[in-house]
């Protein structure tokens, strides 16, 4: 009943703050049929060679993506010694061949959904992303129909940062479908970080935001977007903490959530610390809380008292991991409630001029209060770091001058963070201070 009730109240927040689309069907288990890169990548489609002047797309984005973009190799990624070596220690087979590999560096929809030229070593290509085109190809090539009605029909909307957030976690973390458990990991599949705002900023652009996309489709700022990337973060890993089938590995928690440099750094290179917000003693594998830090900063901005009732949830969750998994479940339920919807609001919520100033100066003093001495938290905040300052350039919070200077102390903390079993807190807070002095006086 009451379960009932509050997703009937989440349902109707999302619709009025971030569209339906929040719902919307993540595109490799849609009941589309998918038609293959090789249909869109027509030169009279979207595999021109350079940008049409007079189209609203720039239909040149398979050259960009064929050349530039890393989802176009990630099949091939299968193919070499590592990922042999991968499949070999797991025991699955050639990697290329095996679902658990596929699902995420291809695209890799049920056979019977694929079209005729459908082939799965193009890797990630446009549908894993956009959806199955079945449908919305035919109202989209006409040039006739809304951005709505390609949605309608099953294009899936990447432009909503909410229903980007879940597309890009899923392979980027894993979903219910998919995952890269410790066992992955410890066959050497590398470590995974995601940040919304930065990765969709590094993955090569084939779309501009000009005024005409504008027009077409919602564009939202850097920091609402890295906004709404950390609490959709943390919905997807308190989902997979809560579920049963991804949260054990035989007798041990899954260690994919907890923070790797916990167990994996040099004995040599001593540095635990008390953190305040995680209350454990040394010597206790900690969960990666790093997401956790980002939403409490965004939240103490939005709203106050949500921020203590999930620093105090939080708190209880690190405790709750050293006491079994029925306790670890039951403190994840609690946070979730805490956080479900934090999107939506994020995404009612307009990020502007002073919100960019008070979380800058948030994430710094997060650092100063000694929250990064995990390698996580100090990569998140780096991203996060990243994301704010390019939307003040781009809201013309700071001019070319100020922006360029923080910039370059920015440099200092992608170098202090540069590798991740060489971390130093104490030289990535001097780096934090020395990005302090840079921020100008508003
Ligand atoms: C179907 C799975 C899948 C989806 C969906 C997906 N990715 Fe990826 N992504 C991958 C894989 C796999 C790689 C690594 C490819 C390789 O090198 O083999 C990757 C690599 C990347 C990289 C390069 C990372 C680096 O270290 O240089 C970026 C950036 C990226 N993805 C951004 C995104 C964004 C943004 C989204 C959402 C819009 C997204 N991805 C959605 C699977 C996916
Ligand atoms: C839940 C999704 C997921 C699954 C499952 C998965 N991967 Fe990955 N893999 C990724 C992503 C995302 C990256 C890129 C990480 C980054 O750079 O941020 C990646 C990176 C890699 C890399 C490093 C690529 C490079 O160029 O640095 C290799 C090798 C790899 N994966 C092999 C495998 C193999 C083999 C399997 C099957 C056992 C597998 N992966 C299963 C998502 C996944
Ligand atoms: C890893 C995810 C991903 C893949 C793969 C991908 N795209 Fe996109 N695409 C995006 C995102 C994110 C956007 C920007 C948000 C938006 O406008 O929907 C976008 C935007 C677009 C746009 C809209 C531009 C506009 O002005 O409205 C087109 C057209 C497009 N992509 C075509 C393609 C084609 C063709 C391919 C394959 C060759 C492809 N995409 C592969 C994620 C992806
Ligand atoms: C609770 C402690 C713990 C945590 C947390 C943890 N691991 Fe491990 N990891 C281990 C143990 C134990 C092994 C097995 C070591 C061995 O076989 O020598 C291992 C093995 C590995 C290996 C293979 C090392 C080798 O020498 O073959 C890799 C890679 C790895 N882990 C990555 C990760 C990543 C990435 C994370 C975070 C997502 C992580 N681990 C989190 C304890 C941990």
């Amino acid at each position: 009943m009451r379960s009932g009730w509050v997703f009937g109240v989440v349902a109707a927040l999302a619709m009025l703050f971030g569209g339906a689309a929040s719902a919307q069907t993540l595109p490799q288990y849609g009941a589309d049929r998918h038609v293959g890169v090789t249909s869109c990548a027509g030169s009279t489609c979207h595999g021109s060679a350079a940008p049409w002047r007079n189209s609203t797309v720039l239909q040149n984005e398979y050259i960009t993506w064929e050349q530039k973009d890393r989802h176009a190799k990630a099949y091939k990624t299968l193919l070499t010694e590592r990922s042999q070596r991968i499949a070999r220690n797991l025991g699955i087979g050639p990697a290329h061949e095996a679902k658990v590999c596929l699902d995420c560096h291809a695209h890799n929809p049920a056979p019977e959904k694929r079209g005729r030229v459908f082939q799965v070593s193009d890797g990630v290509g446009c549908e894993a992303c956009h959806g199955g085109a079945e449908r919305w190809l035919g109202v989209h090539v006409t040039g006739l129909g809304s951005h709505e009605d390609n949605v309608k029909a099953g294009l899936y909307p990447t432009e909503d940062p909410i229903a980007r957030a879940r597309l890009c976690m899923s392979c980027h973390f894993g979903d219910e479908g998919k995952f890269v458990t410790h066992r992955i990991m410890g066959a050497g599949h590398p470590r995974m970080s995601f940040e919304l705002d930065t990765f969709t900023a590094i993955q090569p652009a084939h779309y501009v935001m000009d005024d005409d996309y504008r027009k077409r489709k919602r564009v939202s700022n850097g920091v609402q977007t890295w906004a709404i990337g950390q609490a959709m973060a943390i919905t997807v890993v308190l989902e997979g903490l809560i579920d049963p089938k991804r949260n054990r590995d035989g007798i041990f928690p899954e260690l994919v959530f907890f923070d790797c440099h916990a167990c994996h750094h040099p004995m040599s290179n001593v540095r635990w610390e008390p953190r305040a917000t995680v209350g454990l003693p040394p010597g206790v594998p900690r969960l990666n809380d790093s997401n956790l830090v980002m939403l409490r900063v965004i939240t103490q901005r939005v709203d106050r008292g949500l921020a203590d009732r999930m620093r105090e949830q939080a708190l209880a969750l690190h405790k709750a991991s050293t006491q079994g998994n029925e306790a670890t479940v039951t403190a994840a339920r609690a946070l979730r409630e805490t956080t479900n919807g934090l999107a939506q609001r994020f995404a009612g919520h307009a990020f502007g001029r002073e919100d960019m100033q008070a979380l800058l100066v948030g994430v710094i003093a997060a650092g100063k209060q000694g929250e990064y001495i995990d390698y996580a938290g100090a990569e998140q905040a780096t991203m996060a770091i990243g994301a704010i300052i390019t939307a003040m350039k781009g809201a013309g919070v700071v001019d070319d001058n100020g922006f360029k200077a923080m910039r370059s102390a920015l440099d200092k903390l992608y170098e202090a963070t540069a590798k991740d079993e060489e971390y130093k807190p104490r030289v990535y807070v001097a780096a934090l201070q020395a990005f302090e002095q840079t921020i100008p006086k508003f």
